[in-house]
């Protein structure tokens, strides 16, 4: 899979896609991830990528410019569909369905927005999906790309190791996950239930159901409408 990440800070990326799963997905070639400034596609002394709205009013908007070109500069070449993303509040609010979808596209660009937002007609033009993370605004859609290219990427065939699944996921099954518990049996008084000791996979394979049904309809009661539809949301915990 290919993706392309359009933002006016590329460094930020480095930290987090360097490690732990995504890293390694990197390294072995599952994911290959670019980076590419909006900053490239200017053509005036200072680089400017935002100008004030108008009609006035607070903030900067990001130019049409800089964004189509350098939309069209990572898509040039491109021999297979390109699925484009608009980090923004105002999308469709991801969840883990969403993520399955994406997961299975060959070549994701996702365009990173600061300042007030996108000139609209980017968002007319470029025939990009909106999501949005969550309700609430973050200073920019780099913190987003994170999240939506870590959700991916370790559904990617072969990002996980053998002894990590995502079909245990919570949400997978458009459940919470059922708790975990590993050594000592004992610490502080608490104890690991009886039953994950037990040996009996048919008993342990109930109690995790069970406890993966109570724990959603203790915090999460929405999911459990749309169980079966896999309707939910984010990570393992
Ligand atoms: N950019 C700013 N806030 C955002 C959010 N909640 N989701 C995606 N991109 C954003």
């Amino acid at each position: 899979m290919r993706i392309d990440i359009l933002t006016l800070f590329p460094e930020v990326f480095e930290a987090y896609f360097g490690a732990s799963i995504i890293g390694r997905a990197v390294s072995s070639g599952l994911v290959r991830i670019f980076y590419t400034n909006f900053r490239e596609f200017t053509d005036d002394k200072h680089r400017t990528v935002d100008d004030k709205p108008f009609s006035g009013g607070p903030g900067m908007v990001m130019k049409c410019k800089p964004v189509f070109d350098a939309v069209e500069h990572v898509c040039r070449d491109a021999t297979v569909e390109v699925t484009r993303v608009l980090l923004t509040p105002q999308g469709e609010r991801l969840n883990q369905r969403m993520v399955e979808e994406l997961a299975g596209t060959e070549h994701l660009v996702l365009l990173c927005g600061h300042y007030e937002g996108f000139d609209e007609r980017i968002r007319q033009g470029l025939g990009a999906r909106e999501i949005s993370i969550g309700d609430y605004v973050l200073s920019g859609g780099e913190s987003a790309a994170m999240v939506v290219v870590d959700a991916i990427v370790r559904l990617l065939p072969g990002s996980l190791g053998d002894d990590e699944s995502a079909a245990n996921d919570s949400f997978s099954d458009g459940l919470l996950e059922h708790p975990q518990y590993t050594r000592p049996r004992a610490f502080r008084g608490m104890e690991v239930p009886e039953v994950l000791l037990s040996g009996n996979h048919a008993e342990i394979e109930a109690w995790r159901r069970s406890e993966s049904r109570k724990r959603t309809m203790q915090r999460r009661p929405d999911l459990l409408d749309r169980e079966g539809d896999a309707g939910a949301s984010t990570d393992n915990q």
